[in-house]
């Protein structure tokens, strides 16, 4: 049976170049591998007094990803930092305690801007959120992908550019070899 991985999209915009970086893995991966979007758009900001009734899109997203044998972050910067719908995600995912869906999942975090740096600041921090969780992390190849603008993805949003095209095959290649691996 196809390993199933989610892939959450740090952007809720529906141009984003994040979201294509995750349309072109999918397609990379082909069907080795069962990629899925996971929608966080719609979850209501984390509140800890909502953990007795949790909203139903609190309740679909954990077992969403409860299910799933690997998790993907895909997510642009905001001001050097995680965007705050991706934060929430993870927030929502870890409560709670008891039932914490993202300890042990393997995985990768991508991170994707139109300038140079790539992300680095909110790539990081997502690390360190996963490094508390408990989630084992790919270190290799490091996704800090800069320069990355509309042009170089097709229509479909599936990537058409040749450099960025050869990054995102070893990031998908080298992840799915590691989760063989993990799950072996
Ligand atoms: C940005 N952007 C940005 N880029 C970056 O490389 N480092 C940063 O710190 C920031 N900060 C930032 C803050 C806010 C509030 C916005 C809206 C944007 C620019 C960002 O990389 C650009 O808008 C990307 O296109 C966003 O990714 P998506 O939506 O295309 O996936």
């Amino acid at each position: 049976k196809r390993m199933r991985v989610a892939v959450l999209v740090g952007s809720l915009r529906a141009g984003s170049i994040n979201l294509k970086v995750a349309k072109s893995m999918a397609a990379l991966a082909g069907d080795r591998l069962d990629i899925e979007i996971a929608k966080i758009a719609d979850l209501p900001l984390y509140n800890e007094d909502l953990d007795p009734n949790p909203p139903a899109e609190w309740v679909r997203f954990r077992e969403q990803i409860a299910g799933m044998d690997g998790v993907i972050f895909c997510t642009p910067e905001y001001n050097r930092g995680v965007p705050g719908a991706l934060k929430n995600a993870i927030d929502v995912g870890s409560r709670p305690p008891s039932e914490i869906v993202w300890a042990k999942k393997p995985t990768a975090v991508i991170s994707v801007s139109p300038y140079p740096i790539g992300g680095f600041g909110a790539n990081h921090q997502v690390r360190q959120l996963c490094a508390f969780l408990d989630m084992p992390m790919l270190q290799q190849p490091e996704a800090y992908l800069g320069r990355v603008t509309e042009d170089k993805f097709g229509f479909d949003d599936v990537v058409t550019d040749e450099p960025l095209k050869n990054i995102l095959s070893k990031i998908v290649d080298a992840y799915l070899a590691w989760l063989g691996l993990t799950k072996a």
